[in-house]
């Protein structure tokens, strides 16, 4: 297949499709493909569209900023890249908690909290919601989550504290190529042993990126508003994150 590795495992059944990605199983038991698609929804679902070219720029730039990760010592599923929008994996049972971290003020903070939009979080702040679309990704306490039984309190702890981990890495990242991080969420799974590994992507989709010079948002907020340039904005973070195959 054109653009693959000679190594790259055959694909699979499909597994699960969400609303961005696909992933399937492979010839290989303990790997599994992740497929970026175009299309685009915002506010659980309820925004519909496409960005031309999302696929391929969510995946690359995910598995640059993973490979950064990996490099500063956080273990990530990415395996591979295989195409210029699927990846090999490792496959995990996903924690059904995101994880946000926030340098600014923006989004639901301004929108729920009364924070002022642009206001500097020092130090960041770290919150977990419920991933659930169907109850609309509700921030939650430490106590809810146990209670629920998403996740252990040692594993909030881990997730706490790779997600300050990301922040800094990704900060300093950014900030190189003349870009402020406001905020991102992300996910993590557990593999068989119960390790904790990040997982899913990073990527305009899960992160805002405001240009430090102009103060242009870079990222899907661009989509949720109908803000314009909306592939242009992808393609520059693609571009200036040096993201390719
Ligand atoms: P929020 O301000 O809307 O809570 O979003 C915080 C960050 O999380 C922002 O960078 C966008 C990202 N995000 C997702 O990746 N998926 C989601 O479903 C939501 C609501 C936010």
């Amino acid at each position: 297949m054109e653009g693959k590795t000679s190594s790259s495992p055959e694909r699979g059944e499909l597994l699960h499709e969400g609303k961005a990605k696909r992933v399937y199983s492979t010839s290989q038991p303990d790997l599994y493909i992740q497929e970026f698609k175009d299309s685009a929804t915002a506010f659980d679902g309820s925004k519909k569209g496409t960005i031309g070219g999302k696929g391929s720029v969510n995946c690359l730039v995910s598995a640059k900023l993973f490979k950064l990760l990996e490099s500063r010592g956080v273990k990530t599923h990415f395996v591979d890249l295989i195409s210029d929008n699927e990846m090999v994996i490792l496959p995990v049972e996903i924690i059904m908690v995101e994880v946000i971290l926030r340098n600014v003020a923006a989004g639901s903070l301004v929108r729920n909290l009364g924070f002022e939009e642009g206001k500097p979080l020092v130090p960041p702040i770290c919150e977990f919601h419920i991933k659930d679309d169907a109850i609309h990704d509700p921030l939650i306490a430490d106590d809810h989550v146990i209670a629920l039984g998403l996740a252990t309190a040692e594993e909030l702890g881990i997730l706490r504290e790779y997600g300050k981990k990301i922040n800094e890495t990704l900060i300093e990242f950014f900030d190189g190529i003349g870009i402020d991080l406001i905020d991102f969420k992300v996910e993590f799974g557990r593999r068989p042993d119960g390790t904790i590994i990040l997982a899913d992507e990073i990527s305009p989709d899960s992160c805002r990126f405001w240009d430090k010079e102009t103060g242009k948002k870079l990222d899907k907020d661009r989509f949720r508003f109908d803000l314009g340039d909306v592939e242009e904005a992808y393609q520059e973070i693609l571009e200036r994150t040096g993201a390719s195959m």
